[in-house]
């Protein structure tokens, strides 16, 4: 069967599934005998487009390189009809979400569902809001709500837990979500202040114009909140997982961990506890024996606490093009097995 694949938004990440699947075209034929076709796009920047029958990636990655709009089948569909009225059979959310409304992925996600369509999304807003709602959603209409890429990129997370450690009693999970705000620790350690690191990781790409969401520790809530409602099978609102950033790190307590033998980092945690769930996002100090402390840079790592396999440590990647269109492609794959 060849998938028939709607990509919204088409920035970072849907440019590099776009270019991954163009390159690995034969490899995914050849290899796992998946064919596709993308056959809608749809981006506030560029335009939406529709073909039935396939777009031309090459065509639109040159255009959207130059910052052109599509020239090429150009479709007065909106997002919504892109998803309802094309032949797509999966569709992969690759926009934003508005954290108070939940649009526009949300819609995007439910309408896909909705219409018995495979959805696959990098994007934490349906995953962190909605999950139970857009699991049922998908068992319902016999499809799957596929969410790799929401936590730590392509590093295998959800698939780890949900596939090699089935069979396992996953009773903490604990780790480093945010890789800007592991970056500005690795620094702060070297001896730069806070303001000082900060600009540069706004110059390096790691942190936004508005850095809030690292700093703060929120995006980790939303991951925190994504893992315990995934991988541990609670229902968790986002305010229900407790929060602090590294905005109150000083040079002391930098000083303070090192004559402890130990690293700051901010930690996201899920633990069950006397049959409670208690989720947090806090820094903390790890001592340097533990597998966490020597995760350093923008780099992600999470430790799964089971009762069959002791602790189990995965580092990797937590943002880029190419390895978060990979969390897609992965996904793609799943649903094609
Ligand atoms: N980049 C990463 O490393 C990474 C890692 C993990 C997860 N993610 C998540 O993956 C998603 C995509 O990230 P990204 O880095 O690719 O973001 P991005 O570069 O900003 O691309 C998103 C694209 O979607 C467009 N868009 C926004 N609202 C839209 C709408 N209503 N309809 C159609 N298009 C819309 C954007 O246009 P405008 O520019 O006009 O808004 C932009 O072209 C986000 O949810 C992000 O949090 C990203």
């Amino acid at each position: 069967m060849k998938h028939k694949i709607a990509l919204l938004g088409f920035g970072t990440v849907g440019q590099g599934l776009c270019e991954i699947l163009a390159d690995k075209k034969n490899y995914l034929k050849e290899k796992y005998g998946f064919e596709y076709d993308i056959v809608a796009v749809g981006d506030m920047v560029y335009g939406n487009v529709y073909n039935p029958d396939g777009l031309d990636a090459a065509q639109m990655l040159l255009e959207a390189k130059d910052k052109k709009k599509f020239s090429k089948d150009v479709s007065k569909w909106d997002n919504l009809t892109l998803i309802k009225k094309s032949n797509a059979t999966v569709v992969c959310e690759m926009t934003y979400t508005d954290l108070e409304t939940g649009g526009p992925a949300v819609e995007h996600c439910r309408a896909a569902l909705e219409a018995g369509k495979h959805v696959v999304t990098s994007n934490k807003g349906p995953a962190a809001l909605k999950y139970p709602e857009m699991a049922q959603l998908a068992r319902d209409k016999g499809v799957q709500f596929l969410i790799e890429g929401t936590v730590c990129s392509g590093t295998p997370i959800l698939n780890l837990a949900d596939g090699p450690l089935a069979g396992c009693e996953i009773t903490a999970i604990r780790g480093i979500l945010n890789g800007t705000t592991n970056y500005m620790l690795t620094e702060m350690e070297k001896g730069m202040a806070y303001d000082e690191v900060l600009k540069i990781a706004q110059e390096l790409g790691y942190a936004e114009a508005d850095p809030t969401g690292d700093v703060e520790g929120h995006d980790a809530r939303g991951k925190v909140t994504i893992l315990a409602n995934v991988v541990m099978g609670a229902s968790l609102a986002v305010s229900d997982v407790s929060c602090k950033g590294i905005t109150g790190i000083t040079p002391a307590d930098i000083e303070k961990a090192k004559k402890e033998n130990a690293r700051w980092k901010l930690i996201g945690s899920i633990e069950k506890k006397d049959g409670k769930l208690i989720a947090s996002v806090a820094p903390e100090m790890v001592p340097l024996a533990h597998p966490l402390a020597g995760v350093m840079g923008a780099t992600n790592a999470l430790t799964f606490t089971t009762d069959m396999l002791g602790d189990v440590t995965m580092v990797g990647p937590g943002a880029g093009r190419i390895e978060t269109g990979y969390s897609i492609l992965t996904d793609l794959i799943k649903i094609h097995r």
